[in-house]
Order: C-alpha cells, then structure tokens, then sequence
C-alpha cells in the first residue's frame, strides 16, 4: 500500500516541490487547494477544494483521504501584505493551523493511529533576535504574519505535548525558486532583470535594501519537511544555510547573472514596499537538522540567482510574440 499525504498549500512553491519529492517516493498526494491557481500542481496529485478557514471541509477531506502524513504549507504568507490583512492573515496563516490540527487530533486510521503532522513554521517568528538563530532562540515577531505564525507554532507544541501527536515545526529560513510568486523579492527581481534585459521595461520598484536574510532552495527545504516526519521521535528544527546577504546583494548577482553591471542605475527605491516594522537579520544555524535529520542544503545562494534569472529570461522570451 502507498502511503498517503495530504498537503495544504499544494499549488505553491513548496506544495509543487514535495509534491514531486513524495509522488518520487510512491506516496499518494492529496492536496487542499483553494479554489484558483493551479499551474504548480503536479497533474499526478489528487485535488479536494478547500480551504483553511473552513474546518468543516478541513474534517471532510480528512475522513476521504485518511493521510498518513499532513504538511500544512497553506498560509497568507506574505510579510508586507500582512499589515494590510491582520485579520485574514490571523485566520488563515494562524488559526488554520489550528483548524488542520484539530481535524488530525479527531481523525484515526483503521488501526486507531493519527496522521504525523508537518507545521510550516518561520524564521520571521525571531524577528530582531541575535544571531545565528537557532531552536533555543526566543520569538519576537514583528508582523501579523510572524505573530500568526508563533501562534501556530505553540499550537503544534501543544497538541504534541497534550495529546502525544506527531507534530513537528519546521522554522524555515527564506527558500527560493523559480517558481516562488513574483510578489517576493527574489522572483521580483530576477522577472525584473530578464525584462528589462529583454528591452521589456527600463527599471525595477524596490524598498529596503538593506534587510538581510538566509536564502536556500526551496527544493532543499522540502526534503527536510519529508525527514522531520521521519524520524522516530517528533520535534522541532531550524532549516537554513547559515549564510546571510542583503537584499542589495540579490539584486547585484541578479542583474549580473544578465550580463548587466550597473545595476543601481536600473533600481528606483519606493516608500511602498517598505515595511513598518522590519526584520533586519536573518541567518540560521542548521546545526540540530544536519545532526539528527542528515540534512544539508546543495544549491549555493550564487546558483539560485542564476537559476532563477536563466528561468525568467527563457519565460519572459516565451511571450513574445
Ligand atoms: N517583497 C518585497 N518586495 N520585499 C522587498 C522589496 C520589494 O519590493 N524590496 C525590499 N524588500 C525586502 C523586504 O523588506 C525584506 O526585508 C526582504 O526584501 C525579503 O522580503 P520577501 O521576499 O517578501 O520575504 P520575507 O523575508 O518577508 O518573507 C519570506 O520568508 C519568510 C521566511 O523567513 C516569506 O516567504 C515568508 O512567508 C517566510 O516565512
């Protein structure tokens, strides 16, 4: 018999690239997906619309599929968007993981056995913390979307301590792709870059420059959700590099992965996507994952920017007419 996942938030980035990773493996992939974008999700992959505000479906799904696994990816996980959602961001991001939480804590297999249950958690619960941060470093966020987030955390805590369930954080550090959604300043960048190398448009809108943060591939961050649920005891696990850069070091590789030096004549800064309350700093020590779960990350931060600009050049080339 296969074994069976059941993934939220399986139409973006990392619900694209664990869905191929456990599809390889021969598991059967259930995604929760809302209704809308779809172009992410693997056609191998069984859909149930849903969505997390909605526990009712959240229960339903569960009793069709009776997953051994649960990854909760699903969230409002944009930082910036946040301020202007709170509440949606506190529902959907926060008390959604709660809501999956619960449906796994009501729901048993035909042997009396729940699911293990996969918690997306985020290096922007540290907020301002010091540094390398680790799973000993104490949360301070600093949006309603890392506050949504420590919400979720402590509920996964919870139900494991009070309920003995297996259910583990994953705190990830920022992962990229080609695939990540253009709205992030990575993929904002590096579409930019292929655009305006393409004679497509003539600069890029950006805000701070200055923040810092762990990059990784997303591709290398999925494997270490599969190991979490893995092993034999649940727990929680910091996923990072352990490397920092500034976001004005992205933008510099990225326009240089184009064959364009003078980046700074092609960026403009606007007030509009700064943030009113930053993360400054971001760089995590891996040290617990690469110990207990064999983990290590294999795609450097220089070849994530090239991969990314060589992916939007040929798809920016791809809708020309
Ligand atoms: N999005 C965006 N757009 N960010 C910008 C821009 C811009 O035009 N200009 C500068 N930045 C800066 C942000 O202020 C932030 O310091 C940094 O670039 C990264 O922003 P994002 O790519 O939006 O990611 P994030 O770090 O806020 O959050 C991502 O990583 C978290 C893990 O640490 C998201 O994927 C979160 O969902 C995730 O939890």
């Amino acid at each position: 018999m296969n074994r069976v996942a059941l993934v939220t938030g399986l139409s973006g980035q990392d619900g694209s690239y664990l869905a191929e990773f456990l599809l390889e493996r021969d598991y059967d992939v259930h995604g929760l997906v809302p209704y809308g974008r779809r172009e992410l999700c693997d056609p191998r992959c069984q859909l149930h619309y849903g969505d997390l505000p909605d526990a009712s479906r959240i229960a339903a799904v569960f009793n069709d599929v009776s997953p051994d696994e649960v990854y909760n990816l699903g969230a409002q996980s944009h930082v910036r968007v946040s301020f202007d959602l709170p509440v949606h961001t506190a529902d959907v991001t926060g008390v959604g993981a709660l809501r999956v939480l619960e449906a796994m804590r009501q729901h048993r297999d035909a042997s009396g056995r729940s699911p293990r249950f996969y918690q997306a958690s985020s290096s922007e619960m540290f907020g301002n913390a010091v540094s390398p941060q680790d799973e000993s470093t104490p949360f301070h966020p600093l949006s309603p979307y890392a506050c949504a987030k420590v919400f979720a955390y402590w509920q996964t805590v919870n139900y494991r301590d009070a309920y003995e369930l297996f259910a583990s954080n994953g705190i990830l550090f920022n992962h990229e792709s080609p695939r990540r959604g253009i709205e992030f300043v990575t993929r904002k960048v590096t579409n930019a870059v292929a655009r305006i190398q393409l004679g497509l448009q003539d600069h890029v809108a950006l805000g701070n420059l200055e923040a810092k943060r762990d990059w990784g591939y997303a591709g290398d961050y999925v494997r270490a959700m599969y190991l979490m649920l893995q092993q034999d005891e649940p727990d929680d696990y910091v996923v990072a590099t352990g490397e920092t850069h500034a976001v004005s070091e992205f933008v510099q590789l990225a326009f240089a992965a184009a064959g364009i030096d003078d980046w700074e004549s092609y960026v403009r800064i606007d007030q509009r996507f700064f943030r009113p309350a930053e993360v400054d700093l971001l760089v995590g020590d891996a040290t617990k994952a690469k110990a207990k779960l064999g983990w290590e990350p294999k795609v450097s931060f220089s070849d994530i920017v090239t991969m990314m600009v060589d992916y939007d050049i040929e798809f920016e080339k791809s809708k020309l007419p």
